[in-house]
């Protein structure tokens, strides 16, 4: 039904729309209403994309970190469809549903620690968003109002709410938005590849939690409310912590009374081959998990975040003292969505995705690894099935240079025409393919990479510009 709706739609005739009516994420305004080189996609398969010029590529990024089964899936379309004909909505505000309720014990049971109530929200953003104001909510409740401050790290993404986006630490986001920053307080990035130069990776752990402790002396813990980490920093480039990072930082929340949310939102739902990776992964069990994308695998939106029944019991109950949680959306629960979740849950473990992504996960970074010894790419990083190249022309430099994000986006172009998608963040080409591929898949996907960065590197020697 749709590949016939899609059939009768004229490619020329649709960019020209997009051009002059569709606002896009991440819009450059000098070129809005111009060809601004996004590609149309038109069709997908597996891990693959078809876009309207007929050309096919794997889809590296799996989407933006999020088709984790992969496209085309027969059974969470179905139960989608029979969802939309059963009950296709129903108000959260006075009803539940039944994919909702079953969703919420199924994702309790994957949760680590006593995480087991559940909130559903739109997607990610709105699950921060939510958690961030659960904080609030709590603290006020517990008579509490000034335990509000929110830390969070340079080059953390959260989201675009405002206040997802105030927490948001990635400068590239910032400029011409007013930010919600009165109760924000950014610390560093755990970013071992840019640490101080000569600093060893021990000492660079032991500075990033003695900047979070005396950040709390200095804002008073009475102050602050919450922690919010992604448990690896996506968007900012695949930062993975120092080991024992997480570890360490929760035990100064609990020391302080201060609620650690990870943000679980790229993590969760198998990327790193578990439903969640704070406990397995990163050895922590947070306050509070916030999740999104691969919870659908991409079909339909949906988020939201599991929380302790320790702190929830601290204002539910005979401890709720009369308060109402007056946080939610029309589409809060959606059954349509929990249907898709459910569904999409019961793909992964028919299909052992976990233990394939697990199996195939140290494939995957060794694959990769091998980059590391071209000449442009300074670091390559990861965990799970995710991970980045980093280029870098000017290893005396101690950021990224435009001219890196340059040769990035070169790599990103001769990768397409070799049929790879890498979504360019500055200068890092980043990969988070579906579960699903398979060791094949995983060698043509560096190849192309491989390929595209000895061109690049060709290029720009023969222009005399490195
Ligand atoms: C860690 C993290 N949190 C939150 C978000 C926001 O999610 P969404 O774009 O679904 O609102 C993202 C998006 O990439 C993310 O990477």
């Amino acid at each position: 039904m749709y590949a016939e709706i899609g059939s009768q739609w004229n490619v020329a005739e649709l960019e020209d729309a997009a051009h002059r009516h569709l606002i896009s994420p991440a819009e450059e305004m000098a070129k809005l209403g111009t060809s601004g080189g996004r590609p149309l996609f038109t069709s997908a398969d597996g891990i693959y994309i078809s876009d309207s010029q007929g050309r096919t590529l794997i889809d590296g990024p799996g989407g933006m970190w999020c088709t984790q089964v992969g496209y085309n899936s027969q059974p969470i379309a179905d139960a989608i469809s029979a969802q939309a004909l059963r009950l296709c909505y129903n108000s959260p505000w006075y009803s539940i549903n039944g994919p909702a309720a079953e969703l919420a014990r199924r994702i309790a049971e994957f949760a680590p620690g006593d995480l087991n109530h559940v909130f559903f929200t739109t997607g990610g953003s709105s699950a921060v968003d939510s958690a961030l104001r659960f904080v609030q909510f709590y603290n006020n409740v517990l008579g509490r109002p000034t335990k509000k401050a929110i830390i969070c790290r340079i080059d953390g993404y959260h989201g675009s709410t405002h206040l997802t986006a105030a927490c948001s630490g990635r400068a590239g986001n910032r400029p011409n938005f007013d930010l919600a920053l009165d109760n924000v307080s950014f610390i560093s990035a755990p970013n071992v590849f840019r640490r101080p130069r000569g600093m060893s990776e021990a000492d660079f752990l032991d500075f990033l939690v003695a900047e979070f402790e005396n950040r709390i002396t200095a804002l008073g813990a009475d102050n602050v409310g919450a922690f919010l980490a992604e448990p690896l920093l996506a968007s900012g480039g695949i930062l993975i912590p120092p080991k024992g990072y997480h570890r360490r930082i929760l035990d100064i929340c609990r020391k302080h009374d201060i609620l650690y949310i990870s943000d679980e939102v790229v993590t969760g739902f198998g990327r790193c081959g578990h439903w969640f990776a704070s406990e397995e992964v990163f050895d922590i069990v947070p306050d509070i998990i916030t999740f999104a994308k691969g919870v659908t695998s991409g079909y339909v939106p949906l988020g939201g975040f599991v929380i302790s029944e320790a702190v929830l019991g601290r204002v539910s109950g005979e401890n709720a003292r009369g308060s109402f949680y007056t946080n939610g959306y029309t589409y809060s629960g959606h059954p349509v969505s929990c249907a898709a979740a459910l569904a999409n849950i019961d793909v992964i473990e028919k299909n052992d995705l976990l233990a394939h992504v697990r199996e195939i996960a140290p494939y995957f970074q060794e694959q990769i690894r091998t980059l590391g010894e071209l000449p442009l790419v300074g670091d390559v990083r990861g965990t799970g099935l995710v991970a980045c190249v980093e280029c870098v022309t000017d290893p005396t430099s101690e950021a990224a240079t435009d001219f890196d994000k340059e040769v990035s986006l070169r790599v990103d172009r001769h990768c397409y025409e070799g049929g790879l998608i890498v979504r360019p963040i500055g200068n890092m080409c980043v990969l988070s393919p579906a579960l699903i591929i398979t060791r094949e898949q995983i060698d043509r996907m560096i190849a192309i990479l491989r390929d595209s960065i000895v061109r690049t590197q060709e290029e720009i020697r023969a222009e005399n510009r490195w």
